[in-house]
């Protein structure tokens, strides 16, 4: 083989690389005739692998010629290549449906949440790590579990107390997360530590602190020699932890036909610091914690024996809970489908938020 005749062919086929790509328009074609140089059978691409066929003294010399012949092929695609694709980019973004990549970016969503939800997934966290389990119960009542079996006799005063939605098919929507204390009895038994999450109704006039739809946490704990003490040492934990400090609160008796004694606990007031607002009835206190050891007549009820047994329960204001820890002045918020109001996930507190759901 001819050295002379090696650098004449690699000359000839460099300038028919050269004149190939004129009028080229696409990165495809580019492509296409790239191989047909540089591909493994193509003219040079062949010769590539005739080195050997080069006297050994001649081979260096042979090498030498066809790696630079074989780089600045390769280089002429190359630049080719990119002019090209700008030039495609360049086509493309001026078209109307262009990509226009100076665009702001769309925001992910984050899956914020109800404020409720945070607080309703915070209080399950703490009292499950303090055994209790989480129940729940129907939104559509009957007279019995709603009233009857937590000591309210139709015709009891107390009735009055909370304004009921009775529907057409002699059913209610329940008025409070109390009914779940009786079924929880019956599926039980003692002992019970639970608490019950969940939406109730009334049919109340809506203004900032009234809401007709709203949310409670009942709390129910039976066993042998539940007294008092035991109430309060819970309640100040869940406020303590709920709120991640001492929150001042106050106990006055309060009347629950359910429980006996029955207590209201109060918290000053976060959204104006105990000084008064239309949140607080300007009273500076927000009653959160109706509570009371519960009624023997309401443990007999759920088929337990009150010589026997024991109780405190308590029904929490979950959705205003939600407003006293979310600085939200007004109730109607929660229901109005702001999403504003939603909690973005950096606000959450506590471990296992979200474990529940
Ligand atoms: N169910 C009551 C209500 O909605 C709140 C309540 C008060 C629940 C005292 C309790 C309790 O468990 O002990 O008004």
């Amino acid at each position: 083989m001819d050295i002379e005749k090696l650098q004449q062919q690699l000359a000839d086929i460099q300038s028919q690389a050269k004149s190939s790509l004129d009028g080229v328009a696409s990165v495809q074609a580019l492509r296409e005739i790239r191989a047909r140089f540089l591909g493994k059978k193509g003219t040079l691409g062949k010769l590539m692998g005739t080195v050997r066929d080069y006297l050994p003294e001649q081979r260096g010399q042979a090498g030498q010629a066809l790696n630079k012949a074989n780089k600045a092929v390769g280089e002429l695609f190359e630049r080719m290549t990119e002019q090209i694709a700008s030039k495609e980019v360049a086509a493309e973004a001026s078209q109307a449906s262009a990509f226009d990549p100076t665009l702001p970016g769309v925001r992910p969503m984050l899956g914020n949440v109800h404020p409720v939800t945070a607080v309703q997934w915070e209080i399950e966290h703490i009292f499950q790590r303090l055994g209790f389990t989480v129940e729940a119960g129907p939104e559509m009542e009957s007279d019995y579990y709603n009233f009857e079996a937590l000591n309210i006799p139709a015709d009891h005063p107390a009735r009055d107390m909370q304004d009921t939605f009775w529907l057409k098919n002699g059913m209610l929507l329940r008025t409070h997360t109390s009914p779940v204390q009786n079924r929880s009895m019956k599926k039980f038994g003692p002992p019970i530590r639970c608490i019950v999450p969940g939406r109730c109704f009334r049919y109340e006039t809506i203004d900032a602190s009234h809401e007709n739809t709203f949310h409670q946490c009942e709390g129910l704990m039976v066993d042998r020699s539940i007294s008092i003490a035991n109430l309060i040492a819970v309640m100040k934990l869940l406020l303590r932890e709920v709120f991640r400090r001492e929150v001042k609160v106050r106990l006055r008796p309060g009347f629950f036909p359910f429980v006996e004694p029955g207590f209201e606990l109060d918290m000053s007031c976060l959204i104006c610091d105990g000084k008064g607002c239309a949140t607080c009835k300007r009273s500076g206190w927000i009653e959160i914690l109706p509570c009371g050891m519960v009624h023997p007549s309401v443990l007999r009820h759920g088929g337990i024996d009150p010589h026997e047994y024991t109780g405190f329960a308590f029904g929490l204001g979950l959705t205003r809970l939600a407003m006293m820890k979310y600085g939200i002045g007004d109730i109607r918020v929660m229901n109005a489908g702001d999403l504003r109001a939603l909690v973005h996930p950096s606000r959450l507190t506590g471990p296992g938020i979200g474990a529940n759901t």
